[in-house]
C-alpha cells in the first residue's frame, strides 16, 4: 500500500495536484497490478473535482470531523466525503491532531458512517489506546522526521515496537521522510505492509521517475 498525501503544497493542489494526478494515472495504467496498492489523498478543498475526474484511482480524504452533516460550519463530515464516492480517509495525522480523550469514541462514531480510517500515532501507547477502536488501517509517523527526507526506517527499533504494538491489526503503515524505494522496501522488511509519502513526490523534480520507483516493491 501506498498512501500518496499531497497535503496542501503548491506543487499538489488545484491546477498542480492535475499534473500529480495523472502521473499517479500513467504509473497505474501501465503497471494494472498496483491499481489497488495506491492511495492518493488530495488537499479537502480538491476532493470533489479529484473524485469527479479521476475515477480509476483510489482516493481519500486528509482529515474527517466527527461531526453530523448540517449545522457544522468548517467542519468535514463523513457523509459529505461519503457522498462524493469516496470510502477512506486519514485521522489524526500529526499536522492535524485530534481530542486524545475521546480518540476512540470519535474513530468508532465515524467509522459507524461507513468511512474507513487510517489512523495516525506517534508512538506505541497511542497506537494501543487508538486499537481499542478497531481501525480499518493504523499509521506510524514520527513528527520530527516529516517532510526531512531521512526516512523512519533510519529509526527500526521505534518502528519494530509499533509494529509489535499493533500486532494482529491489518494495513499497518508507517511515513516521515520515506524517499525511495530503499526506504520502502526497509519498511516492509520492518513489518509495514505500507507507506505514506508526501514530500518526496509532490516535490520530486520528475514524480513519474519518482513513482516508479516507490512502487517498484509491489510490481
Ligand atoms: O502523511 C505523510 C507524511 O506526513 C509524510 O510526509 O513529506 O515526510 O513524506 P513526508
Amino acid at each position: 500500500m501506498l498512501l500518496l498525501n499531497l497535503k496542501t503544497y503548491p506543487e499538489s493542489t488545484q491546477g498542480n495536484a492535475k499534473n500529480l494526478l495523472d502521473v499517479v494515472n500513467n504509473v497505474i495504467t501501465e503497471n494494472p497490478s498496483i491499481k489497488d496498492r495506491i492511495i492518493v489523498l488530495p488537499a479537502a478543498t480538491d476532493l470533489f473535482w479529484v473524485k469527479q475526474n479521476y475515477p480509476n484511482l483510489i482516493i481519500a480524504a486528509q482529515h474527517v470531523d466527527n461531526v453530523a452533516a448540517g449545522k457544522s460550519t468548517g467542519g468535514i463530515p463523513a457523509e459529505l466525503i461519503l457522498s462524493y464516492g469516496i470510502e477512506y480517509s486519514l485521522y489524526n495525522h500529526s499536522e492535524k491532531r485530534v481530542n486524545t480523550d475521546t480518540i476512540v469514541e470519535d474513530i468508532k462514531a465515524i467509522q459507524s458512517k461507513g468511512l474507513k480510517l487510517i489512523i495516525c500515532c506517534e508512538n506505541s501507547t497511542e497506537a494501543k489506546t487508538i486499537m481499542q477502536a478497531e481501525p480499518f488501517s493504523i499509521a506510524y509517523e514520527t513528527p520530527d522526521l516529516i517532510g526531512s527526507g531521512i526516512s523512519v526506517t533510519t529509526r527500526p527499533e521505534a518502528v519494530k515496537e509499533f509494529v509489535d504494538s499493533v500486532a494482529g491489526q491489518k494495513n499497518i503503515l508507517i511515513g516521515a521522510g520515506v524517499t525511495t524505494g530503499e526506504d520502502v522496501n526497509k519498511s516492509i522488511e520492518l513489518g509495514a505492509e505500507g507507506v505514506l509519502v508526501a514530500s518526496a513526490f509532490v516535490k520530486a523534480e520528475d514524480p513519474y521517475q519518482k513513482l516508479k520507483e516507490l512502487v517498484q516493491p509491489w510490481l
